[in-house]
């Protein structure tokens, strides 16, 4: 009997409404292709339904996504939306309950895609980003902010849970690409919480002695996803660092629009969750030209995820005989627009 599994797609605002369809329709075309079903529901979720309702998603919504199979995402946020509330009340909202303690973003040159580095060299590394803890617990406060006493406070929190898992995650996947895990701190400066991320890394990483491991410092790595981008397999970070750090690692692929991601929990208790690592892009919506290819690549991951590796092949496959073809949207020097993006990809399959 063949598999079906239920999606919860939840587009968000901006061009996610644009693109999460079009993901959507490649998904469905794949697995008409492999023999597995999807049933999904829509939520019209995010800063537009703030707007009338007065939350991003209702009271009960953690529950009603707790049902599903896989959550495939768009972002949230518009600029009409006080910008402090998307991430608060919806993406770590979900990312924290569902202990979706991973935040899988793999970073790669596509074919046919011209890229701002000076280097021809081959890319295929991918960020593993601490998603639920660290600098964004929004722990902290303000006091007397209106006044020139004014101060504001922020405080990170690692747990030695929290980068105990994360690592065994890192060093696992290592196992099944080129066995190598470079982990990102800054430990020379923020001596307390980031040399005790290199103490409980170091400790995972003498559990795994058949992968090579070293540190880096955020600032060099830097430098390094510029200047030679193709030393890295796996790189091992922060929750704050690893946002900096994708947004960086889509632009030396070519676009935000490019890069795909999984908020995953690796045990299944809780659905994971599939996003584009950009956001709702409010400055190009509702012109047909946001580039899909990195919500297309999330529904890839979200396949793998599920067990689905050919579909999920067969998509990265599809992916790359597209930009092969010169499907390109104008972010990439291309007149495609989103939806002639999807029906390549879907032919290509
Ligand atoms: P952004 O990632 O939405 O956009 C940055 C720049 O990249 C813009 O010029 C945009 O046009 C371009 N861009 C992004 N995705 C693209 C695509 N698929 N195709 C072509 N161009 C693309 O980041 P920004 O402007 O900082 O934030 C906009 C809104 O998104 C804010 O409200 C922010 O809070 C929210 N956001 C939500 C996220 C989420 O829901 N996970 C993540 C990041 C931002
Ligand atoms: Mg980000």
């Amino acid at each position: 009997m063949s598999k079906n599994y239920n999606i919860a797609v939840v587009p968000g605002d901006g061009i996610g409404n644009e693109i999460v369809p079009e993901g959507y329709r490649v998904l469905e075309a794949v697995a008409k292709k492999h023999n597995f079903s999807l049933s999904s529901k829509n939520f019209d979720w995010g800063a537009g339904y703030y707007l009338k309702n007065g939350e991003f998603l209702p009271k009960d919504g953690l529950e009603t996504l707790k049902k599903f199979d896989a959550i495939y995402f768009g972002s949230v946020g518009l600029p009409a939306v006080d910008d402090t509330l998307p991430a608060k009340d919806y993406t770590f909202k979900v990312r924290a309950n569902f202990s979706q303690y991973v935040n899988h973003r793999p970073v790669r040159t596509y074919p046919g895609v011209t890229r701002p580095l000076r280097s021809e060299k081959h890319i295929d590394f991918v960020i593993v980003r601490e998603n639920v803890e660290g600098e964004f617990v929004q722990m902290g406060g303000q006091f007397l902010p209106d006044s020139a006493d004014g101060m504001g406070i922020d405080t990170s929190v690692f747990t030695r849970k929290g980068i105990e898992r994360v690592a065994h995650y890192a060093f696992k996947l290592a196992r099944k690409r080129r066995n190598k895990v470079t982990h990102i701190t800054k430990s020379n400066t923020l001596i307390n919480s980031l040399s005790y991320w290199d103490r409980v890394i170091t400790e995972v990483a003498e559990q795994y002695p058949d992968v090579a491991h070293d540190q880096m410092y955020i600032d060099n790595c830097t430098a390094n996803f510029v200047l030679k981008p193709e030393i890295f397999d796996v790189v091992l970070t922060t929750n704050l660092f690893g946002d900096i750090l994708s947004d960086l690692g889509g632009a030396i692929m070519g676009s935000l629009g490019l890069g795909g991601s999984g908020n995953i929990n690796p045990e299944k208790e809780f659905p994971s969750m599939f996003e584009p690592i950009h956001g709702s892009a409010p400055d190009i919506a509702g012109n047909n030209i946001a580039n899909p290819y990195g919500q297309i690549w999330s529904a890839a991951i979200m396949l793998e995820h599920l067990g689905e590796i050919e579909a999920a092949n067969n998509i990265m496959d599809a992916i790359d005989k597209s930009t092969q073809q010169g499907v390109l949207t104008k972010d990439l020097g291309g007149n495609a627009g989103t939806k002639e993006v999807a029906d390549a990809v879907i032919k290509n399959l």
